[in-house]
């Protein structure tokens, strides 16, 4: 195909794949199949790799992610993100109408919203196209997170429709839907990672990861509530919303044009009622005065809006009844009290257990059994307990001691300084904690060994075939077929379930694939306490291997970027027991990645006890290369800049608060030739 020609189809599909996105997304009313989707969005994919020309950041092709950002760029507000006042009593909200209606002096309109309850996010368009989303920040600046912003698909890239001005902003809310939610909680627990508490935390952490293909697949959507820029078109804040919707925005539903306090009351009672059923969390409601030039009129106090408030809504309780109190014991031993309640309705679901957090909890609560409790549904997905009412206790009930012993395994068990939680120390005795770290070894982020799950490491372990990582490697064809278990089905029925053939052959292969995982997942896999995936990582890619990590002293661990002295020590007691190094040793001999690839090995000590911060983009190193670079040659990295920094070494587009900070502290920056120079090369 010739470049015109390209540039033609490339063009008519960009519009096509817009449009139908904005029919999927925007409308929820498609008029093709998803295949039919993917094909186009596949010959689309194609043409800009051939034409490479011809890629635009704007691209539906964009949606997926791939720009990682080392460090977010911090942008002044071009109007400032002003925060709402707020109130939880109608008294306050009637004394708020009489100020409007003294100030007015006039008849006046309310326009009600949802106040949806996630992070709020100001988009900047000009001609038609989205240029940047920046975080609320403090209000006056915040992080550039358009990288992250373009992977949601509620966010048009390119407006369509309309007679939108060549420059505005759109403030809105990105939040997570409580389905999607769930869904990705569940497969975090899956996969061994510790799960959000809701969806707010969940959106605000996935607004910040660096990597914008792991946003691409987070379930993030938006709603869009206010308009501005210069000259905005609209007398009132309604017909801005219905304008925003016709440019390809998401406006929320749930709103309403009120004649007065009194339908307001009405509005936020009926919204207060079906709340538990949207599919997103709200934190109440949001009253706005509806005609422009009335707002305009009552203005703005420093820190809000006078023509807007938010009405919030207080976090459900329910009182029920304590019953029993269980100890649970995680994959590192740490043991849970958990409260059996007879079961009560809250917040759209019927709650039966409650967390009780650890014995200083409990005991501050100075919580029994019978005991009538109050739970509250705050932010966390388990509901807790906030308080007790101690008149309704019987005279014969007797404070809980917390368990001294594992209740699976009979060890005592043991609390370190400092620390809240008791733990059971039993790592190679206990099943819940062997059980816990087979299914975390073979979780997808970890040795992805998707042909076993959970229940098949139950059968592996009940059957005595399995008790620890290495053990898992010597299972045979002939161990594996014909392993059963019976279960009892959600219908109460006893059935038995028995590995076939194809389970066995899957099983081998799972295990026989793992033997590629790379290195810093294997070290992610061995549940170090206090070792995740991050950390792993920086172990891995700095000491390269099994053997340099497991001699290293709590002094040098200390030095690698972002570990501390609670995750060198749980690094150094690892390997102070020496039934870990025989689990090491067998996985070896079974071939199991204990040694990195790739990256460079320590090269020289050039730039020995020197602290390095880099930022933005180098032309022959990509950004997490430079970072090993500085390591391998004995250097350190450091995210921020502060007056221990040494040098900064400034690649292109390198974001201008960092060089007011170094510039201001002193701190040198360097170039990138500059950088090669320090280290020889
Ligand atoms: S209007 C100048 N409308 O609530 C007025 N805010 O406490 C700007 N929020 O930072 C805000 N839903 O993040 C508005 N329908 C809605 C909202 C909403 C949620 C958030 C927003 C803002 C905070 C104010």
């Amino acid at each position: 195909m010739d470049k015109q020609k390209a540039l033609a189809r490339i063009q008519q599909l960009r519009g096509e794949l817009q449009a139908h996105n904005y029919r999927y997304y925007q409308l929820a009313a498609p008029v093709i199949s998803d295949f039919e989707f993917d094909q186009l969005l596949r010959e689309l994919e194609m043409l800009e790799k051939e034409f490479p020309e011809f890629l635009s950041p704007n691209s539906p092709t964009q949606r997926v992610g791939g720009e990682i950002t080392r460090e977010f760029n911090s942008v002044r507000h071009k109007y400032p993100m002003l925060s709402l006042d707020n109130t939880y009593s109608e008294a306050e909200l009637r004394e708020f109408d009489n100020r409007v209606a003294r100030l007015l002096a006039g008849p006046y309109e309310y326009v009600c919203e949802l106040k949806i309850d996630g992070v709020s996010i100001s988009l900047i368009y000009e001609n038609g196209a989205l240029v940047q989303a920046i975080t609320r920040g403090d209000g006056i600046q915040g992080d550039d997170v358009t990288a992250n912003v373009k992977t949601i698909h509620g966010v048009p890239l390119v407006l369509e429709r309309g007679d939108y001005p060549v420059s505005f902003e759109v403030r809105g809310e990105i939040f997570m839907p409580r389905a999607g939610f769930d869904r990705m909680n569940r497969q975090r627990e899956e996969d061994g990672e510790q799960p959000f508490a809701n969806p707010r935390n969940a959106t605000a952490g996935t607004l910040k990861t660096q990597d914008s293909k792991l946003v691409a697949r987070r379930p993030l959507d938006i709603f869009v509530y206010f308009l501005l820029g210069e000259k905005i078109a609209g007398d009132s804040h309604f017909e801005r919303l219905n304008m925003l919707r016709k440019w390809g925005f998401k406006v929320c539903d749930i709103k309403s044009r009120c004649q007065g306090i009194e339908e307001v009351i009405r509005f936020i009672e009926e919204v207060g009622e079906s709340r538990s059923q949207l599919d997103f969390d709200i934190d109440g409601v949001v009253i706005k005065v509806n005609a422009i030039d009335q707002q305009n009129k009552l203005g703005f106090t420093s820190k809000s809006p006078r023509w807007a408030i938010a009405y919030k809504y207080k976090a459900e309780e329910a009182g029920t009844r304590l019953i029993s109190i269980d100890f649970q014991v995680g994959r590192t031993g740490t043991v849970t009290p958990v409260a059996n309640l007879e079961p009560v309705f809250l917040s759209g679901t019927t709650v039966k257990r409650a967390t009780l957090h650890n014995a200083d909890v409990m005991a501050a609560l100075d919580v029994r059994s019978g005991d009538t409790v109050i739970i509250e549904k705050g932010g966390e997905i388990i509901p807790k307990i906030t308080a007790v009412d101690y008149s309704a206790r019987s005279a014969d009930s007797r404070p809980f001691a917390f368990i001294s012993h594992c209740p699976e395994c009979g060890t005592e068990l043991r609390r370190n300084e400092g620390e809240a939680a008791w733990y059971c120390p039993n790592e190679t005795g206990c099943p819940p904690q062997i059980k816990g770290k087979l299914v975390h070894f073979i979780a997808r982020k970890a040795m992805n060994i998707d042909s076993l799950g959970e229940g098949k490491i139950e059968m592996l372990y009940d059957s005595g075939l399995v008790r620890n990582i290495a053990d898992l490697y010597d299972l045979t064809y002939d161990k594996l077929l014909g392993l059963e278990k019976v279960i009892t089905g959600e219908d109460g029925k006893e059935k038995k379930i028995s590995f076939r053939e194809k389970t066995v052959q899957n099983i081998l292969n799972g295990l026989e694939n793992s033997k590629s995982v790379p290195f810093e997942r294997v070290l992610f896999a061995l549940g170090i306490r206090f070792v995740g995936e991050t950390v792993a990582k920086k172990l891995a890619r700095h000491y390269r291997s099994i053997d340099n990590l497991s001699r290293a002293t709590a002094d040098e661990l200390v030095t690698v970027d972002e570990i501390g002295e609670k995750i060198a020590g749980s690094v150094i007691n690892f390997f102070a027991d020496q039934r870990n190094n025989e689990l090491i040793d067998r996985l070896k001999g079974v071939g199991i990645q204990f040694q990195s690839s790739e990256g460079p090995m320590l090269q020289t000590n050039e730039l020995g006890g020197k602290t390095f911060v880099v930022s933005g983009v180098f032309a022959s190193f990509t950004r997490d290369g430079i970072k090993s670079v500085i390591e391998a040659n004995g250097g350190k990295v450091s995210s921020s800049i502060s007056s221990k920094t040494d040098f900064v070494v400034a690649g292109e587009n390198m974001g201008p608060e960092k060089r007011r900070k170094a510039e201001s502290l002193g701190v040198k920056i360097i170039n990138e030739d500059e950088f090669k120079g320090l280290i020889g090369a």
